[in-house]
């Protein structure tokens, strides 16, 4: 009982759905395995360390391995990764991978969109909801910002190749967690490999971090060229900006990514013909 009444509980479902949340799901996933062995009393089970019946034990295993982010059955995500030859092969390794479980929650794999064949590739954090809906990266609110950035200076989705860390949505279009940045990233490493561009822009904090290995806050690390470390022997210069979602809700700071742009229009010109 939640002592609210109907109209109550409607405006704050309204406010969630406003704010974005339109999934009902907890950000961790729930072990239903345990409370299943939940005495009748209603107590919590034993701890592990307990001896268990052979029931039991079966079930703290399952829920063991269900927690687990890499499926005891298939191969690991940089397996996967490892295995494709072709940006197709990897599209088609990361439908099949099982072992993010925001894969369970989201519509379908958002994989990329824009010309893979681009000197300059675009790495952003995790679709949202329109993303999710439209199964392409970058399509929603801060997707048209985006756009209209890229335009000032001359650039279109045919001039760049847009994928994300994660490719997946996350419940509530939440940041996804470290664990999951962290099954991704041989996914977005391959990708970034396979198409070979010649320029990477990290777009927003989260991606900056999952891509150059930092906790360094994006407002510090935006605007300065650094070196990404893709694949062992593979490092592309890499321009750290803010995510338009962040310039949506802090106009002010538009100033910040013109800078950015012009830093990359200014780098991209300087780069010598294709052989
Ligand atoms: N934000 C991102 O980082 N990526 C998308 O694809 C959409 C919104």
């Amino acid at each position: 009982m939640t002592g609210l009444d109907r109209a109550q509980l409607e405006t704050i479902a309204r406010f969630y759905l406003d704010a974005g949340v339109d999934t009902a799901t907890l950000d961790a996933p729930v072990n239903r395995f345990q409370d299943a062995v939940r005495e009748p009393s209603g107590r919590a089970p034993l701890p592990a360390a307990q001896p268990q019946s052979r029931q039991t034990g079966m079930l703290a295993r399952a829920a063991m391995h269900s927690a687990d982010p890499v499926s005891p059955d298939g191969p690991s995500s940089a397996e996967r990764a490892a295995a494709a030859r072709t940006l197709d092969e990897l599209r088609e390794a990361m439908a099949a991978h099982e072992g993010c479980a925001l894969k369970k929650t989201a519509t379908q794999l958002v994989f990329a969109d824009g010309n893979p064949a681009a000197r300059i590739m675009l790495v952003g954090e995790a679709p949202g909801r329109d993303e999710d809906i439209q199964g392409k990266p970058f399509v929603g609110k801060s997707g048209q910002l985006l756009d209209r950035m890229l335009a000032a200076i001359g650039l279109d989705r045919t001039s760049v190749y847009i994928a994300n860390t994660v490719p997946w949505r996350p419940p509530g279009n939440r940041t996804p967690t470290p664990e999951e940045t962290a099954e991704c990233l041989p996914f977005i490493r391959r990708q970034i490999e396979l198409a070979g561009p010649d320029v990477l822009v990290l777009v927003g904090g989260q991606a900056a971090k999952a891509m150059l290995g930092t906790a360094t806050g994006i407002l510090q690390l935006r605007g300065t060229w650094v070196g990404a470390e893709v694949a062992p022997g593979l490092r592309l210069p890499a321009l750290p900006t803010l995510h338009p979602a962040y310039l949506l809700r802090q106009p002010a700071h538009k100033r910040l990514a013109w800078a950015d742009l012009l830093s990359l229009k200014r780098r991209i010109d300087a780069l010598p013909p294709r052989g």
